[in-house]
């Protein structure tokens, strides 16, 4: 079989399995904002996005394009984010804004798949934003490339 081909079927055997999947949403603060990270895995080509935030058992829309954002949260939100991560800035953050953060996918294929993820947020239970804690929150990815380090050289070491 044409490489090429396997490929491409393998490709959208793994889009039709895992579709757009939430991996994970932290939160930490940042100054006095409020920083969500929301991870995902990018498969699908086009889906819809929501960052939300429930207090007292009411739903608010924060951002994205699946509800309609609040007007009162608005000026407050910025959002930025790479291939594979949402990063929702909540500026000002208070104690009136502790509650249960979630962050929604939902791809635009047929039949529309939903993944979401979400965190609990206390003011005083919140860590710091920065660069050890990013670290502390997954150093495997280090592990890995000290692992992969010596497979590198050899790989150096036979194209020479
Ligand atoms: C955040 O608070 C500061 C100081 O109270 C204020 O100057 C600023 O306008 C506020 N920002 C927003 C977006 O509400
Ligand atoms: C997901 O990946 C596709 C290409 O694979 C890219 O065009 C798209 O912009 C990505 N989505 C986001 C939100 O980055
Ligand atoms: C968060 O989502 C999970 C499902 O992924 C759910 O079981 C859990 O009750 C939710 N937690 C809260 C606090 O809503
Ligand atoms: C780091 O990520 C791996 C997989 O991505 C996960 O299995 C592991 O539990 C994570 N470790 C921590 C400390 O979050």
């Amino acid at each position: 079989m044409n490489p090429a081909i396997g490929i491409v079927l393998l490709l959208s055997v793994l889009q039709m399995s895992r579709g757009q999947k939430v991996t994970s949403l932290t939160a930490c603060l940042e100054n006095q904002n409020l920083r969500l990270d929301c991870r995902y895995e990018n498969t699908s080509l086009s889906f819809q996005q929501e960052f939300s935030l429930t207090r007292e058992k009411k739903k608010h829309v924060l951002s994205g394009t699946i509800g309609v954002p609040e007007h009162t949260y608005r000026s407050r939100v910025r959002l930025s984010g790479q291939s594979n991560i949402m990063v929702l800035t909540l500026v000002n953050f208070t104690s009136k804004d502790e509650g249960i953060y979630r962050c929604d996918l939902q791809a635009s294929t047929q039949p529309s798949t939903t993944s979401f993820q979400n965190v609990s947020v206390i003011r005083d239970k919140l860590v710091r934003c920065g660069g050890i804690s990013l670290l502390v929150q997954n150093t495997s990815w280090l592990l890995l490339l000290l692992l992969s380090l010596p497979l590198l050289q050899a790989m150096d070491f036979f194209s020479l």
